[in-house]
């Protein structure tokens, strides 16, 4: 998948809480359905089957009510994620729904990833979902409205969405010891530096990333209170890969991600996931 200007993209997604309440345009749901179609039938760097559903939910007042806890208003139109109970799998859905999500940003549309502030319950009953299979996340789709919701407001300050930690703070240079800095870091600042502007629950932005020989080795710090039954790290891990490769692949860096667990001293509390091994 090609994206115009994949820096300016990420630069402008954002969640978006309050939406207009126009439905989505034929033109516009034709995209995404094509969009979908390629992201789910294209090879990824992580495997698993994963299913994406556009799903109309009604009248917004009623999504309002049924499905969101009032987080989102005005929006009747909401992408589903379903997939295959599999090893790794939730590194697919992080990887492959940030590549709709990017899309759709593109396209000027408004997105949220929610997988905590929704009633599962209430949209598992307008999907079909095997018994294999697990329901992690959902966004709303559509046209940000001008205004946003006292709600949508608190959310973004309760989760400080403007705000990343610091390049040396999560990127990390031969071990964990010692902070990378982005002239260290040299042609791969750019992929890093949109790994450090992506999206992830609670903006808890737990990648960390070490620099060592010339790869670029993926962590999740694992939050306290340890494991919830979703694993929300993983997928916020690979959200960020996904900027990264994208990234990478537009500036012409040649590589691809592998699982080879480095030497390198990782410190309580932080989990290895994937290496970008450069080619
Ligand atoms: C995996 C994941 C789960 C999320 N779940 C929710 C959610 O349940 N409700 C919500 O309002 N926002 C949710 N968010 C949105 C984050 O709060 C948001 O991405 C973060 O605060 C950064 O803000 P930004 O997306 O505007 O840059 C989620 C984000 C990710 C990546």
């Amino acid at each position: 998948m090609r994206f115009i200007d994949i820096e300016e993209t990420i630069k402008k997604r954002k969640s978006v809480r309050t939406y207009d309440g126009r439905p989505l345009t034929d033109a516009d749901r034709a995209k995404l359905e094509e969009v979908i179609g390629e992201i789910c039938s294209s090879e990824s760097p992580f495997p698993g089957k994963i299913k994406i559903t556009i799903l109309d939910a009604g009248s917004s007042a009623e999504t309002e009510k049924l499905g969101t806890y009032g987080v989102i208003r005005g929006a009747n139109t909401f992408l589903c994620v379903t997939a295959e109970k599999t090893e790794g799998v939730m590194e697919a859905v992080g990887y492959n729904f940030e590549k709709l999500v990017l899309a759709a940003t593109e396209m000027g549309l408004g997105t949220c990833w929610m997988a905590g502030t929704f009633n599962r319950n209430s949209f598992k009953n307008a999907l079909e979902i095997g018994e294999n299979e697990i329901f992690p996340i959902i966004s709303p789709i559509g046209y940000e409205a001008e205004k946003t919701s006292f709600m949508g407001n608190l959310l973004r300050t309760f989760s400080k969405a403007g705000s990343r930690k610091a390049f040396g703070e999560v990127f990390r240079n031969g071990d964990f010891a010692n902070e990378l800095t982005e002239d260290e870091a040299g042609e791969y600042a750019f992929p890093l530096e949109m790994v450090r502007l992506a999206p992830s629950a609670v903006n808890r932005q737990p990648w960390r990333v070490v620099m060592k020989d010339g790869n670029f080795h993926f962590y999740k710090e694992i939050m306290a209170g340890g494991k919830v039954s979703l694993d929300l790290q993983s997928l916020d891990v690979a959200i960020g890969a996904c900027h990264f490769h994208l990234a990478a692949e537009s500036g012409g860096l040649a590589g691809k991600f592998v699982k080879e667990k480095p030497e390198v001293k990782a410190p309580a509390g932080m989990e290895y996931m994937f290496t970008w091994k450069t080619e």
